[in-house]
């Protein structure tokens, strides 16, 4: 199998004494958004991360991070999460036989990524407080017990997560003209950043893209300029009021000249169901608000039409459908019966 941090070791801290482990992350699909790229005049393709093997992009740099601490003689490793990193930390943990330690916000993550965590045995602790008190108590411990931080405080978290970036290159033959992001934790808005740098430094990519970042405008620290003490978004996985890498995400956005913007709970669930609609792509809430603001951005008049777009769909909309499913009874339940079958379906 084509690992990870086999094909970019050069521009990853891999050294001889890393351990190249993988459970077939990364090499996800840069798909062409034919449909929705000719409704908003755009050439748009989306970086489609559910393929990953916990069907989100955290796998790349949770993948980086267990190597090194393996590397360094590590035995357990702890993690606060909106869901996608506790699952992706329980099973890299699980498999390359360390103890994962998995802190979320109770009754706050998705069903499917608290059934990932739990199968792939992790300790799994709730406590009553959103992410950033999961993220504040998870930072204390580890700097007081033997036990590593894989959140994207931890560098080998970013490093990881760049090589996004050089797949989209590798794919597009340059940088795309604009890159749209969700943004939680504002970890992987640096990454990508970090990633489209690195690649133009190494003569792969003659330009850079304009970052655009989006979070939900009831969780959109950033785009108000200061934290947020209760976020709430139907985006579980972006529901964060005081980003980690906040300074990182504004250097992004500024070098690049780019954007960071917010959209609502309505424009994030419009663009799920046209992403599945047009597209045949099923990703989750927090992953649409890319979308919502590459419609948001269009709706304003940016784009003149030429451009190349890409905007990264996250998560695999498996691991939540609960909003989804709110919607189960509108399905028709007919008698066992071809006549009725018939008339239900119109022919
Ligand atoms: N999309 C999804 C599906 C996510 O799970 C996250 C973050 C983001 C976007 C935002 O990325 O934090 O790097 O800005 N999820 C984290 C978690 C916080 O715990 O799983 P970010």
């Amino acid at each position: 199998m084509l690992k990870l941090l086999e094909k970019y070791s050069n521009l990853l801290p891999v050294t001889s004494s890393t351990p190249l482990i993988t459970l077939g992350e990364g090499f996800t699909p840069l798909i062409q958004a034919r449909k929705i790229g000719e409704m908003l005049g755009v050439n748009l393709y989306l970086k489609y991360e559910g393929t990953n093997p916990t069907g989100s992009f955290k796998d790349r740099g949770m993948v980086m991070a267990i190597a090194k601490a393996i590397e360094n003689g590590a035995r357990s490793v702890i993690c606060a999460s909106t869901g996608n990193t506790s699952a992706s930390a329980a099973a890299y943990a699980a498999a390359f036989d360390l103890r994962a330690i998995v802190v979320i916000p109770a009754g706050k993550i998705a069903m499917g990524k608290l059934a990932q965590a739990m199968i792939y045995g992790a300790k799994v602790v709730q406590i009553n407080g959103n992410f950033d008190d999961c993220l504040k108590l998870v930072k204390k411990v580890s700097d007081d017990y033997p036990v590593v931080l894989v959140n994207s405080l931890n560098p080998n978290r970013i490093e990881g997560q760049k090589t996004a970036s050089f797949e989209i290159v590798d794919v597009l033959g340059d940088s795309p003209d604009y890159h749209f992001l969700p943004v939680g934790n504002a970890g992987n808005i640096t990454a990508y950043w970090l990633g489209y740098i690195q690649y133009q430094k190494e003569g792969k990519a003659k330009k850079l893209p304009k970052m655009m970042g989006f979070q939900a405008e009831g969780a959109a620290p950033i785009v108000r300029d200061h934290p947020v003490k209760h976020p709430e978004t139907v985006a579980t996985a972006i529901r964060i009021g005081n980003p980690a890498s906040w300074k990182r995400a504004i250097a992004a956005r500024d070098e690049s000249k780019g954007f960071i913007g917010m959209v609502s709970d309505e424009e994030i669930l419009k663009a799920q169901h046209l992403i599945a609609l047009k597209e045949g792509i099923f990703c989750e809430p927090a992953s649409a608000a890319s979308v919502a603001g590459v419609i948001k951005m269009a709706k304003s008049g940016i784009f003149n039409g030429d451009e190349t777009v890409v905007a990264t769909l996250t998560g695999n909309g498996l691991k939540d459908p609960d909003v989804i499913l709110r919607e189960m009874d509108k399905i028709s339940t007919i008698p066992n019966d071809i006549s009725a079958f018939i008339k239900e379906v119109g022919f």
